[in-house]
């Protein structure tokens, strides 16, 4: 998904209007002390802006109780003045005769109408209606006997929790995803955004799942930097060094690194084959000529909208990809079309992630089954993907530890499936 449409999603859970009709109550000075807060007990996340906010200007937003005290909305603005120490405070009375349901719902729709609360706490309050409704009404995916027995052919759904709501079915799955991760990891709450949230979440997940590096086989994922880690390789040792470094310029150095270290790691007449941007290409290709033989230029077009390089007024569409040779020049055995095809860039597994289809054409074409191929900016992985697909033992690495133990899972998931 991309930012645009979360940004959507979230503003279409934060602009809602509420659609409980009902007359608003007076605004009356209530004693803190009877004031009952009924939600379940959870992490406040850091109210120490809202505090020092509320004790510098005061309340702008009085709380929300019901006629029996019950805190409605407003549940962080209670926890700082309680913290201020006030012993009372403005709030709107909305009588809900006792119906907790209704005010619950009363309590979300406020909350859902204030653009001062953060994604974490709006998805909070949606996940836990729809729990509320769920347990009230019977699931649908939990399939609930109940129903069954009372003739009832439907329970409850996100669908109907959003109509409800008047938000978006996104909206209440993305806040259920926001909210339970909040669940799992309650120091998540402090993010002011969700998507924050979902990214650290995955990547915590991530790291729960890796149970083994993995050493003893013909793929090996290497978590380190790339120079320090080829220095244990022997001389003449690798037939194929595949890879797709880092583009800008503070990487120009990686690149000489890279090809001083390819002149002495590839066999007689092993390949380098690079991906490359535009912007530094001269640069690139006088570090690479000076170690390794200029071989041939190929490149990969990339389909769909091309990405804008404000830089130069371009829209870019195609990759170079640069292939140079450890003497002697020598041709490869299978002919390639020297314009391969990117289907979709697959950012799946990394931000920079490219689409498996041409190095599936580039491993076939530059190395044969058996033969050792590296790759020192692995990235999410497609290298080794690849690789293991296809028969070819691999080393790769990556100084990233995220984008290292995505690859290990990719490989391990890819595994499992063979
Ligand atoms: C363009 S990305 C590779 C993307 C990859 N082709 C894919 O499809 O996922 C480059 C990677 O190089 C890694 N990197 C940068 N400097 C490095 C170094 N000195 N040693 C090892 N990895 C490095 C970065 O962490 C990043 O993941």
């Amino acid at each position: 998904m991309n930012g645009r449409v979360r940004t959507l999603i979230l503003s279409d859970a934060l602009n809602v209007r509420p659609r409980i009709g009902g007359r608003r109550g007076d605004i009356l000075k209530i004693k803190l002390s009877q004031i009952k807060s009924t939600e379940p007990k959870r992490e406040h996340g850091d109210i120490s802006d809202l505090k020092q906010s509320i004790a510098d200007i005061g309340l702008i937003n009085p709380l929300t109780i019901d006629e029996a005290g019950r805190l409605l909305a407003g549940r962080r603005r209670f926890q700082a003045v309680k913290e201020l120490g006030w012993a009372e405070v403005e709030c709107y009375v909305l009588p809900v005769n006792g119906d907790q349901l209704k005010a619950f719902r009363i309590a979300i729709n406020e909350n859902l109408k204030r653009k001062n609360l953060t994604d974490p706490e709006v998805a909070t309050a949606i996940k836990e209606y729809d729990e509320m409704k769920r347990k009230l009404e019977g699931s649908k995916s939990a399939g609930n006997p109940n129903l069954l027995q009372c003739g009832k052919l439907e329970g409850w759904t996100q669908d109907r929790t959003a109509q409800e709501l008047g938000i978006s079915q996104q909206a209440v799955t993305k806040a259920i995803k926001i909210a339970t991760a909040i669940e799992e990891y309650p120091d998540l709450a402090n993010y002011q955004k969700g998507t924050p949230v979902l990214k650290e979440y995955a990547k915590r997940e991530r790291q729960k799942l890796i149970v083994q590096p993995m050493v003893e086989s013909d793929i090996r994922i290497i978590l380190g930097d790339m120079k320090g880690e080829l220095a244990r390789l022997a001389d003449n040792s690798v037939s194929l060094i595949l890879t797709d470094p880092p583009y800008a310029a503070e990487f120009l150095e990686a690149w000489q690194d890279l090809a001083k270290i390819s002149a002495r790691l590839l066999k007689p007449s092993g390949f380098l084959v690079a991906y490359s941007g535009q912007l530094y290409l001269d640069k690139v290709m006088k570090y690479l000529g000076e170690h390794l033989t200029y071989y041939w230029l190929a490149g990969v077009w990339l389909k769909g909208a091309p990405s804008h390089r404000f830089e130069r007024h371009i829209q870019n569409a195609f990759k170079p990809i640069l292939i140079y040779q450890k003497p002697p020049l020598a041709k490869q055995v299978e002919w390639m079309v020297d314009l391969l095809e990117s289907p979709v860039a697959d950012k799946g597994y990394h931000s920079y992630g490219q689409s498996e289809a041409p190095f599936v054409i580039l491993l076939q074409s530059f190395s044969s089954p058996g033969e050792l191929v590296i790759d020192p900016f692995c990235g999410g992985g497609v290298v080794p993907y690849v690789c293991q697909k296809l028969g070819r033992k691999c080393l790769a690495i990556d100084s990233d530890k995220d984008a290292y133990q995505t690859t290990l899972l990719r490989l391990q998931n890819d595994q499992a499936q063979i």
